[in-house]
């Protein structure tokens, strides 16, 4: 029909801005829900759609993608993709784009917000207030550790590492890094130092984690991992749940290997491992890095954006290959 608008499919309800212009601006083949959907609903939505929107907790494999022969573009909302068969995508002609740079301020505050709580033990201070049982100031309650002046570990160099860095300033933590590449990054600030894997692990006192889930990431923290890092030293992990063997590390946070994690990402998320939930030395969020409603806006805008291009012919400003 001449002047159609196009079908889009979008796995989750996106905040109120960007639902708007999809009203305006696509047919929604469904009308979406803030629950994840089931494979099959996600197959059936993809089907029918010219363009779709879908978040990190679905599952776009081959199968899925193969069923979909009308659909141009996977508009994934999220800055990392690895809930994309991308080679199935890539072999198919399916274009795959993500929403970089909108997020990344968003994150980088977030993954200070969990260094310090847990640094802090701002989580148990707020449950003993909560509780009733405070009963006042304490010259040894809660003891937590300072951060200024110690050193800050980034695994992973990207955006996001590096809006973690630029923060650290602040708290006059040395900052060194290790990246998949083996060696130091010329682009980056000389006073960020790299160091390997193995070395930056024995040496931060605080170690954070940027890099994307890849074969390569999988486990990339297990428990000989755990067992480089000081017994003192902190763990964050505001990029993907696999990166880290969270066995190992409810196994290091139990046996003092290390002082505590905080953690917004799981191996099996919504999951969690295990005995995680009890440690009081590991703070746990639920996969907020971009819970912010100005970077979740941007990032359906962006959505938009490379659908649009692409339905028009032109290139995808943020296709991912
Ligand atoms: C991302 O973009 O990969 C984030 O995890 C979404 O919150």
């Amino acid at each position: 029909m001449p002047g159609a608008r196009p079908t889009l499919y979008i796995s989750r309800l996106l905040p109120d801005p960007v639902m708007a212009v999809v009203r305006q601006q696509f047919q929604l083949v469904a009308e979406p829900f803030g629950t994840v959907p089931a494979q099959s609903a996600l197959r059936e939505g993809l089907c029918h759609a010219d363009a779709a929107i879908v978040t990190l907790g679905d599952c776009v494999d081959a199968e899925t993608i193969h069923v979909a022969p009308r659909l141009k573009i996977l508009a994934n909302y999220a800055v990392g993709y690895n809930n994309i068969d991308l080679a199935a995508a890539q072999q198919r002609g399916l274009i795959v784009t993500n929403t970089p740079d909108v997020l990344t301020d968003a994150t980088a505050d977030l993954t200070w917000a969990l260094l310090l709580a847990t640094a802090r033990r701002v989580v148990e201070g707020d449950a003993l207030v909560r509780s009733g049982h405070w009963t006042g100031w304490s010259p040894t309650q809660l003891l937590g550790a300072e951060v200024s002046d110690k050193t800050l570990g980034i695994i992973g160099m990207g955006r996001i590492g590096q809006a973690v860095a630029q923060r650290a300033v602040g708290f006059r933590m040395p900052v060194l890094y290790h990246t998949g590449r083996a060696m130091a990054v010329s682009s980056l600030p000389r006073e960020w130092e790299y160091r390997s894997l193995q070395n930056l692990l024995v040496e931060a006192d605080v170690v954070t984690i940027h890099v994307p889930l890849t074969p390569a990431t999988h486990h990339l923290i297990g428990s000989r991992e755990l067992s480089w890092m000081r017994p003192t030293a902190f763990l964050i992990n505001t990029a993907r749940g696999p990166i880290v063997d969270e066995a190992a590390l409810v196994e290091a946070l139990k046996r003092g290997i290390i002082a505590g994690a905080g953690l917004d990402v799981y191996e099996e998320e919504p999951a969690l491992h295990p005995g995680l939930a009890q440690l009081k030395q590991a703070v746990l969020l639920p996969h907020l890095g971009s819970a912010t409603l100005q970077a979740r806006v941007q990032m359906g805008l962006v959505c938009l954006k490379n659908i649009q291009a692409v339905l028009d012919g032109r290139p995808a400003p943020n296709q991912v290959h």
